[in-house]
């Protein structure tokens, strides 16, 4: 029977996940010491035992990255069989190119380090690049929270619907939505200026008249993203706006400048652990790891 160690940034989510496999979790203590290095310590036994690191990269991204490192390269040590690491929030995962000449590839280094620690396995939910998770020395597996936001909000007395992507790669993202809640959907065009991060969005017409609009993505950070999008929509006669995401980092006055552009409610998974973390993942990543 597999084993689940929550890791300090997962505690909630990893305890859910226990009880999706129905069983049973080892504790981790940890804290911060005076100068700011990080402090692990496994409560129980792992030798010869399967064992999942629920540990997201949320921010603060290095602090958590350290813990699940630490957490799993400990496992390995102390003679676990196989170590997977869940880590719902794969931090750097939008730097996964160089986009300007010498720029670090923090995705892929990311990716690298899990796998020095010792990770026989990498389970994340919807991460900004699939192209990231290729060629890895460890089996890297992808899951989806967007059946599970979609449940969530075909419980919502929602308006004739209609699912919005914000940009052209999620597009897919908004039609499983769509689907799942048998309506339709469409997706806007945007540019991000690669120094400042600011976000242009183009205009398009949408069928948005009278109803009520979810815009969806994987992260939502500054919030500039869907902010736009909700002006767009607002602008266009839609009677409500609501953003859904799987990863709702939310950085500082994200909700506000959301909120202003016309948003009623946000709605994030447990992939990071937030205020607005209505939906759990526990069930996607349960799933995957019995197919693994
Ligand atoms: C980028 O392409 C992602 O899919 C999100 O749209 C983006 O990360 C959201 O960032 P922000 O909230 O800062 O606009």
């Amino acid at each position: 029977m597999i084993k689940v160690v929550p890791g300090p940034a997962s505690r909630r989510l990893g305890a859910s996940l226990a009880e999706e496999l129905k069983t049973s979790v080892l504790e981790v203590e940890s804290k911060v010491f005076p100068d700011g290095e990080s402090y692990v310590r496994l409560k129980g036994e792992v030798a010869g035992e399967e064992v999942v690191v629920v540990q997201s990269c949320y921010p603060p991204q290095d602090k958590h990255l350290i813990e699940l490192l630490l957490l799993v390269k400990t496992i390995k040590e102390l003679g676990a069989r196989k170590v997977i690491a869940a880590v719902p929030y794969l931090a750097y995962s939008r730097q996964d190119k160089r986009f300007l000449e010498g720029e670090a590839v923090s995705g892929r280094v990311v990716l690298e380090l899990i796998g020095l620690a010792g990770a026989d396995a990498l389970l994340t939910v919807d991460v900004h690049s699939e192209a990231l998770l290729e060629k890895l020395s460890f089996k890297a597996v992808n899951v989806s929270a967007m059946p599970l936001i979609a449940r969530y909000l075909s419980q919502l007395r929602l308006l004739n619907p209609f699912i919005l992507s914000p940009d052209k790669k999620r597009a897919r993202e908004a039609g499983l939505v769509a689907s799942l809640l048998n309506t339709d959907h469409g997706y806007l065009e945007k540019v991000r200026d690669l120094s400042t991060g600011e976000v242009k969005t183009m205009v398009k017409g949408l069928p948005v008249e009278g109803r009520d609009v979810v815009i969806v993505d994987d992260i939502i950070s500054t919030g500039g993203t869907i902010a736009n999008a909700a002006s767009i929509v607002k602008s266009q006669g839609a009677r409500r706006v609501l953003a859904a995401c799987t990863h709702p980092i939310l950085a500082k006055g994200a909700e506000e400048r959301m909120r202003k552009a016309g948003v009623e409610e946000i709605i994030g998974t447990d992939a990071v652990e937030s205020h607005v973390s209505r939906v759990s993942v526990a069930p996607a990543l349960a799933e995957a790891l019995r197919k693994l």
